[in-house]
């Protein structure tokens, strides 16, 4: 069990962020290296227009739109988002001058760090779910081990309620610190 909870949840949510730190790190050394620093101005736009795009999950889920497969969506915003943040980060990486876009940062990497922690609740809460099935199908199992099963059934759709509260207004508080960045950055040229 232990095992399994070290291989299905603690290894994917760290390698994920481990992963998009050393990339991020690597793409702004071999940007340096070949003196190409001014694509990293760039990348800030196609980073951002993807994170974006990823949202479209969140219009699916609460029916603003009503095309696109809810399962596929999801997975399309965990890794939009993903790649979203990679150019992000190396966006930032390169030219940090000021506090605003520094807290965006923070906002982001926190938001990524959040959204990792879903995607391991609604993996996990999604195995109690198939595994309740299971032991529905096979019906051999006392009231008092049904109890329990549903229990930690609710207290996994409980975490993940729970966490959405918190997912959602850090993902706001991202993107209001985005949208100041951006508007300084509109207000800074010009007044050039
Ligand atoms: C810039 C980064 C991110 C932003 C702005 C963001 C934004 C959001 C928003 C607004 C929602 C709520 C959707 C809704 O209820 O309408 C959401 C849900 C979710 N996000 Fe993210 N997210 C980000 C990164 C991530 C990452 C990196 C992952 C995982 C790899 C992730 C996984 C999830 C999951 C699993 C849900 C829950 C789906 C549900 O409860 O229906 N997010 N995200």
């Amino acid at each position: 069990m232990e095992k399994s909870l070290l291989r299905q949840e603690v290894i994917p949510f760290f390698g994920q962020f481990t992963i998009l730190i050393l990339v991020a790190v690597l793409s702004d050394q071999v940007l340096h290296f070949f003196h190409l620093v001014w694509v990293g101005r760039y990348l800030g736009i196609p980073g951002t227009l993807l994170i974006l795009l990823s949202l479209l999950y969140s219009l699916r889920k609460r029916k603003i739109i009503t095309v696109g497969n809810p399962k596929t969506l999801l997975s399309l915003h965990e890794t939009l988002t993903w790649i979203g943040a990679l150019l992000v980060l190396v966006h930032a990486g390169i030219h940090l001058n000021t506090i605003l876009p520094w807290l965006a940062m923070i906002g982001l990497i926190v938001n990524v760090l959040s959204g990792l922690v879903g995607q391991r609740l609604l993996h996990r809460s999604r195995q109690h779910l198939l595994e309740l099935e299971e032991k529905y199908r096979l019906s051999g199992m006392s009231a008092e081990d049904i109890e329990k099963e549903v229990f930690w059934d609710s207290v996994t759709y409980d975490l993940m309620a729970k966490w959405r509260v918190v997912h959602f207004p850090i993902s706001l508080a991202f993107a209001v610190l985005t949208l100041g960045h951006i508007i300084s950055i509109f207000l800074f040229w010009e007044w050039r």
